[in-house]
């Protein structure tokens, strides 16, 4: 067969290692060919493709990134986005299509289907806020990240008697941000899916400092706000940019230090904000995360020889499963909100 495979979306740490996966498990295993065009869905649209050859992929797995490039282009943005795809890929003699991305890629993939493009989606993001999968590849390699940068955070929070508020990637969900604020000891961890309130937050910090812990760490996700109010409306204001991209989304950022100013304002502790920002995203993935992506990679070739079209491959109690495209996209994967309330509130204060 001749597969086609494409990065859409943000990059991600294992990108490359999944590439690695379809084109040797589909060389080795079926005697596959496989194109990969470039800049996720534009570069379908544009007619642009390298051939992936074994020798070109194999050392690939420790990559960060993604060889093929990544762009947020979404097809239907236009009237003739659908049918360059369509044309493009039957052109090229594409039998079927791996789609590795996240919400907005693999929604692209889901809607092409009924159009007669046969995709097979790899799940991808940072964010682990894909449906129908336990774990998205990337979420293991940023919160290794996220939490060694809060490790260093603490020591410097300590030194100087500060508070520290480290601004975590997740756009709608607090994976990242829960996750590494209990792998590093974080004192408040402010999640998208649980408005906060500014006067309480500064109220368990000022509690905790006056029973003799001279510092705290904050950590708040990128999409986090505090509750309708006055500071909701002084957070948006402060954090809403005017860049959108094709699937609609905003870009974000700011909170971190939005906050760290109205924590030093309301409790006189000196504040400072870092936001971790891509540092997230770029580099080599863990060893978790290299595996994840090699069996992605290589169930995603088995489901395309099932004819296994419109699925995603998944992780599910450890095991690899396949499930419809429709159930993964469209409503992010929230954060299992009693790693909040359990596990991570007795901590705080
Ligand atoms: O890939 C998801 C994500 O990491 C979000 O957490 C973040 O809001 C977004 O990407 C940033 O994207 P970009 O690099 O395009 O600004």
């Amino acid at each position: 067969m001749r597969i086609g495979v494409l990065t859409g979306g943000g990059d991600c740490p294992g990108l490359n290692a999944v590439i690695r996966a379809v084109v040797i498990a589909g060389d080795r295993l079926h005697a596959d060919e496989t194109v990969g065009y470039l800049d996720g869905w534009r570069g379908v649209m544009e007619r642009r493709s390298v051939p992936l050859e074994p020798g070109r992929v194999e050392d690939l797995l420790t990559r960060g990134g993604t060889i093929l490039g990544s762009s947020r282009t979404n097809p239907f943005a236009g009237d003739d986005g659908p049918r360059l795809v369509v044309d493009h890929l039957a052109a090229d003699g594409v039998d079927a299509l791996v789609a590795i991305g996240g919400d907005d890629t693999l929604g692209v993939a889901q809607r092409l289907g009924p159009l007669g493009v046969r995709a097979v989606g790899v799940p991808k993001t940072i964010d682990n806020d894909l449906s129908g999968t336990e774990v998205t590849f990337g979420f293991h390699t940023a919160v290794e990240t996220a939490t060694e940068a809060i490790d260093r955070l603490q020591t410097t929070a300590e030194s100087h008697h500060r508070v520290m508020v480290c601004e975590v990637m997740g756009r709608h969900v607090g994976w990242i941000a829960t996750y590494a604020g209990i792998a590093g000891g974080a004192d408040e961890i402010l999640v998208p899916e649980v408005p906060f309130e500014v006067a309480e937050v500064c109220e368990r910090i000022s509690q905790r400092h006056e029973r003799g812990h001279y510092s705290s760490v904050v950590v708040v996700s990128e999409g986090a706000l505090p509750a309708p109010g006055p500071d909701l409306e002084s957070a948006k204001a402060a954090t809403t940019s005017r860049v959108v991209d094709q699937f609609g989304h905003v870009q974000l950022g700011g909170i971190g230090a939005w906050l760290a100013t109205e924590i030093e304002r309301r409790t006189g502790y000196e504040s400072r904000h870092t936001t971790l920002g891509h540092i997230q995203r770029g580099g080599t993935p863990t060893a978790y995360d290299r595996v994840l992506a090699t069996r992605f990679g290589v169930e995603a070739v088995a489901a395309v020889h099932d004819g296994a079209f419109g699925k995603m491959v998944a992780l599910q109690a450890g095991r690899i499963v396949r499930v419809p495209l429709e159930e993964a996209v469209g409503r992010p994967k929230s954060l299992d909100l009693e790693l909040l309330t359990e596990v991570a509130a007795p901590f705080f204060g």
